[in-house]
């Protein structure tokens, strides 16, 4: 797992939106949750994120990301390694909890109900977490068809359409998972000829190929819908809700899952 996150930071200088969050997602954030008075925990090293709260720790298993991509720790933020099914904080201690796509990086719905249940443990009475989300439609795309929007000019970038194309693969499966190699499996069956889809919408070839990344990955994400998402945060929040992240390309799958009210055990 850790492997595959090297493999991404390599080529991270060439992953865009959706995958990073652009400023107006950052932004929700902060209109969400009011961060900057708040001492926040980050659930991975998401570089956009690392200015938010008065103070930031971010937790992330992969020394490779923390090394390759975190900015830096300063006199309020830093980052350590862990895994986030077991924070390294006290039970009700935590101001506020956010984390960029960290659902879909997980590989079942036990693991998301695992991951929920932690942040509901760490979070102070009174306070919220909100995680952006890679929703899957709720009747999922045909590929053809997201092969026609993509060469007719409808996804925004190549990071949308691997998007799309996960979302769509992951649709069969009982817990929306997808290994990420079927995912470049499912890419080059569509887009046998990465030539064409450089003409038909001026991609370069480097930010295509960042999809090769995933050639040797063992890994499994996951691409929950959002009828899904709010029935599991449920179990764990009685305040669950979806805020919006703005209109970039695929920002309608991309919603803030915002959670409050944590239950406890
Ligand atoms: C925050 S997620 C998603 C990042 C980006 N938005 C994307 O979509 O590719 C990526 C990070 O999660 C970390 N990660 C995944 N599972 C983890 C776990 N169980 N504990 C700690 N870190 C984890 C990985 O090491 C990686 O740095």
């Amino acid at each position: 797992m850790t492997d595959h996150w090297d493999a991404i930071r390599r080529h991270w200088q060439l992953l865009g939106s959706p995958l990073c969050p652009p400023a107006e997602a950052v932004a929700a954030y902060e209109r969400e949750l009011g961060l900057r008075s708040l001492d926040v925990v980050l659930l991975g090293v998401t570089p956009e994120l690392a200015g938010l709260g008065r103070t930031l720790l971010a937790v992330d298993e992969s020394a490779a990301m923390i090394s390759g991509i975190w900015p830096g720790d300063t006199a309020s933020r830093k980052a350590v390694a862990g895994n986030w099914f077991e924070l390294p904080l006290a039970n009700g201690s935590a101001d506020a909890v956010i984390g960029d796509g960290c659902l879909s990086a997980l590989d079942s719905s036990a693991a998301r109900l695992t991951l929920l249940a932690e942040i509901a443990r760490v979070l102070k009475p009174g306070a919220r977490a909100a995680l952006r989300a890679y929703a899957s439609p709720d009747v999922a795309d045909d590929l053809q068809g997201v092969r026609t929007l993509a060469l007719s000019g409808g996804v925004a970038t190549f990071h949308e359409l691997k998007w799309r194309i996960a979302m769509s693969r992951a649709a069969g499966d009982p817990d929306h998972a997808i290994p990420v190699r079927a995912i470049l499996d499912a890419f080059d069956a569509l887009f046998p000829d990465r030539e064409e889809l450089v003409s038909a919408t001026g991609w370069e070839l480097p930010v295509i190929g960042t999809i090769d990344a995933y050639t040797n990955s063992q890994t499994v994400y996951s691409f929950a819908p959002i009828a899904r998402l709010i029935e599991e945060a449920s179990r764990w929040f009685d305040d669950v809700r979806m805020a919006s992240t703005g209109t970039y390309g695929l920002a309608e799958r991309c919603p803030l899952i915002v959670l409050g009210s944590p239950k406890r055990l």
